[in-house]
Formats: C-alpha cells, structure tokens, sequence
C-alpha cells in the first residue's frame, strides 16, 4: 500500500480554502460543519434535496443539492474545494435494503473520490466504521484487524468494508485519502435524530420498558470531530484511525443517562438470548408491515452488544496526538441539546448533577 509522507501543511490554520463535508445534516456532519465554522473555515454541504431536518438552519454555509449516487451533483459540490470531509453514508442495522446501502455506500464514494481527484482536491478524509473492522472477544482491535466478511455481518458493515477499499484504491489513483473510524457516536446537534439519539430520548421520557445487558465503544461527537481533524491535518495517506471515547457496558450508560436525565433506570434488565429472540421476532413481523417504522431493537444492534466490542486507539494517540475526553460530556451535551429544542419535555430533575468530565468506567 503506498504511504506518503505525513503533510507539512497545517490544515486547520488554513482557514481560506474551501472544505467540503457531505451528509452535513447527519449527527456527525451537523458537528463537524459547526466546528469548522467555529474555526473560521469556509464551509460548503452537500445535502440531498427534501431531507430537510433543520440541522443547518441559520448557518453560514454554502449548500450544494445533489446525491452520492449521481456523479454530475458531485462534481458541482467539489468544484473550487481545496478538501473534503465525506460523512454521508446510509447507516442501517436492519436489512432489506442492500443495493440503496451499497449504491450510497460503495458506489457513491467511488463517485465522490473519482470526482475530487478529477478536480485536484488536496486531500479527503473519509468516516470509517468500528464495524469494518474485525472482532476478538478477548482484546481491543486495532487497525491491523482485518474485517471478516462471512458469517451474520450486517449489509451496511460490508459497505463501510468496501468503502476502505474505495479509499485505498483512490491512494493508488494519486488522491490523498485518509480513514476516521468512528465507533458509537454520541453527542449533541443529532437533529434526526440518531438510534442511540432515539434511546436517549425514549430514556428521558419513560419509554424504554427494558435494556439488553451487553457494551459497545462509544465516541463523543466532540472527539470524533477532533479525530476528522486530526486525521485531516496530520494523517497518512492510505492509512486508518480508530476514534473511540471509551468503552461502556449497557449498565453503565443506563447509570450515565440516569445521572444526566434524573429519571430512574429501566427495572427490567433482559436476558441477551432472549432480547436476540424478541428482536428477531419484531423485524421479521414490524420489519415487514411496516419497513418504515424504527424499531426500538434490531437483532443486529442485539449481536453488536453482546459482542462487546472494544477498541484501540494507539494508533491515533501516538500519530495524531488524539486524546479522547469524556462521554459523560457528550451524553449530557446531547441532552441539553434535546432540551433545548423542545424534544425533552418532561426533564427528571432541573440539572443533571453530573459533572462535566466526569468519565464512566
Ligand atoms: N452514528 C454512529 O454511531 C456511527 C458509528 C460508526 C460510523 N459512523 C459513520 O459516520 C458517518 C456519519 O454518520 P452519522 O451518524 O452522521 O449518520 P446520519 O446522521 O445518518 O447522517 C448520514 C448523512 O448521510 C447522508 N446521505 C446518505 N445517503 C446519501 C446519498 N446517497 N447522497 C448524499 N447524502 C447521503 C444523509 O442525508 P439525508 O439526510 O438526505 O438522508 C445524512 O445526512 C457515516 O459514514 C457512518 O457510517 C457512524
């Protein structure tokens, strides 16, 4: 795999060129765009048309229409970019929709990627998946942990798999491509919102009857937009860093949520097997009635917790400097946020009584 040598150039402190970030309205675009726009960088978006979720509204910002899918839409958002954040992706743990996933997936990164080479853009960082990556049961992975591609892998982890290979592929090409693996992101500006957004918000208002014992990494949207950053001005080309927060058992985040929402915990902590069995049941039955419906639990999200994935990030600790900060941060920031726009209507107590940077071990 070519490897170029780390850049000189300090991308942050060049705040004239123009920086493209698409899937600006999703949860980590909305806080990527507002961190730019935080550092004085002029930003444009690329959004589909009539997905309007507010997340933009009353920023400063240059909004291009187009689709991943559509090769002429790009080369308009690319043109005049000096570098680009490519966030969008269609995240789904439920199945039915292979080819849209793989069409925006695969597909449309190697739309975009072939797009910004043709137009010279310096370098692009693309969001990578904790799910693209292998798992052991018994060490966090790294970088090094080639995904396994057979076995019960959802559609959407195939795709953020292939879109890796898109970047590498686009290295090889002469373009300038570094992968930011996110895990779970957590965190405010979620304006969809996010599954883990839903939870949260079902949290607050006494709609979660039960949770699934089980962990996951999660990431604050604040590092894993520092983690963007830091790939962008200091990664290597061809290369992959994991961003993570910290790990947290479902225990822990019902206590961290409980802190910040002041409402008690679900009482009814089900068994992994039979919550796996529950959620089967519903997507085979909801999932079918009625595809449209979010399902509280898929047995994908069920199989991601009860693997207890955890994750290592040495790498991105030794080559970019990244230090994670807290997730409790991030979860009371998404909370506040909610509150702030009228999502959360009956808050458990006025004020969390949880202090900032306080992690959760
Ligand atoms: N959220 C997590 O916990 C998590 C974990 C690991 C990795 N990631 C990765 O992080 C990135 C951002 O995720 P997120 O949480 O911000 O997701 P999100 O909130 O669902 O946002 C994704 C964005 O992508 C856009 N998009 C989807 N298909 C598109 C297409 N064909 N053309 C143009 N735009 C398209 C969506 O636009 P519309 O609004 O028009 O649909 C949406 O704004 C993704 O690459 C994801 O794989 C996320």
């Amino acid at each position: 795999m070519p490897c170029q040598a780390i850049r000189g150039v300090d991308y942050r402190r060049d705040s004239l060129a123009l920086i493209l970030v698409t899937g600006g309205r999703g949860h980590l675009g909305a806080n990527l765009v507002r961190r730019l726009m935080d550092d004085s960088h002029q930003v444009r978006v690329l959004v589909r048309p009539g997905n309007d979720n507010g997340a933009l509204r009353g920023l400063d910002v240059h909004v291009v229409y187009g689709d991943l899918r559509d090769r002429v839409s790009l080369n308009t958002a690319v043109r005049g970019c000096d570098r680009i954040y490519h966030c969008a992706a269609l995240l789904s743990t439920m199945r039915g929709r292979e080819r849209e996933i793989y069409a925006c997936n695969v597909l449309g990164t190697r739309n975009l990627l072939a797009a910004a080479r043709d137009a010279g853009v310096t370098r692009v960082v693309v969001t990578g998946s904790l799910s693209a990556i292998g798992h052991d049961p018994y060490r966090p992975v790294d970088e090094q942990m080639p995904f396994y591609p057979f076995g019960k892998q959802l559609p959407y982890s195939h795709t953020k798999a292939l879109v890796e290979h898109e970047c590498l592929k686009a290295v090889v090409d002469g373009l300038d491509t570094v992968i930011a693996t996110s895990t779970a992101i957590l965190g405010p500006n979620d304006f969809t919102p996010s599954r883990m957004g839903r939870v949260l918000l079902d949290f607050a208002h006494r709609r979660l009857p039960a949770y699934v014992p089980g962990g996951f990494e999660f990431v604050s949207a604040a590092d894993v937009v520092e983690g963007h950053l830091l790939a962008m001005e200091r990664g290597r080309a061809g290369h992959k860093y994991i961003f993570s927060t910290q790990f947290l058992a479902m225990d822990e985040l019902m206590d961290l949520y409980q802190e910040v929402t002041g409402v008690k915990r679900p009482p009814l902590r089900v068994p992994e097997p039979l919550m796996a069995g529950i959620a089967a049941v519903s997507e085979a039955i909801v999932g079918r009635l009625f595809p449209s419906v979010a399902l509280q639990v898929t047995p994908a999200a069920v199989r991601f917790l009860r693997m207890r994935p955890r994750a290592d990030c040495a790498k991105a600790h030794r080559e970019l400097g990244y230090r994670p900060t807290s997730i409790a941060d991030g979860v009371a920031a998404a909370y506040e946020c909610f509150r702030q726009r009228g999502l959360i209507h009956r808050a458990g107590r006025a004020g969390s009584g949880i202090r900032r940077s306080e992690r959760v071990r």
